[in-house]
């Protein structure tokens, strides 16, 4: 891992998530989180705050070690245990249907594997229990798609593997979830950046991982 990646590029997410238009999405997803909660992505820890009193277990992953060693410090002021796991989560290394609630905030558009990742939370997920996401991805106007596929491979490089061209209601729904709950809307910001995806969504009945 290069200086970039190791020392710049968490400060940088850390800074980059900390919105207004990020916490009132934030404000409205984590709190339905409850029992056992995976947060895959946990990133800094930025929606620790969020969590509400029905958290009995928090599973924080991802695989920064920077990112985490963030989270760790905003960790001392929730009233729950957490457990962070420095891991992808393309293996996530819990057991089948372990988990309550997983939560995922501006994650699946860096993971190098969608599809997989995907798998796996339908995997460890309960068959009662619930995916919380927001998520950024592809627009639904040619010109903004257009701006997206231009911009994509320069904005991966910059961001750590972010990516501005995803399906992310599709991609959930063909790794076996059924929507709950589905909004797509712009947020603040510029367009091709802030096409988002919010909701809730549970495993689809009689679809095994
Ligand atoms: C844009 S940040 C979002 C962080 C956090 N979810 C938030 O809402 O502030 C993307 C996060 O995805 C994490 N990530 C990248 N690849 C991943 C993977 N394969 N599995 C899980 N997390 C991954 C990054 O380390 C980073 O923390």
């Amino acid at each position: 891992m290069g200086f970039y990646d190791r020392w710049i590029l968490p400060r940088l997410v850390d800074v980059a998530m900390r919105n207004r238009s990020a916490a009132r999405y934030r404000s409205l997803i984590v709190p339905k989180a409850c029992g056992t909660v995976l947060e895959i992505g946990i990133g800094s820890g930025l929606n620790l705050p969020f969590y509400d009193d029905g958290v009995e277990h928090l599973y924080g992953l991802d695989p920064s070690e920077q990112l985490l060693a963030m989270a760790g410090k905003k960790a001392r002021a929730v009233a729950f245990p957490i457990d962070f796991i420095a891991h992808a989560s393309e293996e996530i290394p819990l057991d089948d249907s372990s988990v309550d609630t997983v939560v995922m905030t501006w994650t699946l558009c860096s993971i190098a594997d969608p599809v997989k990742a995907l798998q796996e939370l339908r995997r460890v997920i309960k068959p009662d229990g619930t995916l919380l996401f927001v998520e950024h991805g592809l627009a639904p106007e040619i010109r903004v798609q257009a701006w997206q596929q231009r911009f994509n491979p320069l904005w991966s490089k910059l961001t750590g593997g972010c990516n501005l061209n995803r399906k992310m209601d599709q991609l959930i729904r063909t790794a076996g979830f059924e929507f709950a709950e589905l909004k797509s809307e712009y947020a603040e910001g510029p367009r091709p950046l802030s096409y988002m995806f919010s909701g809730r969504a549970q495993p689809a009945l009689g679809q095994r991982p």
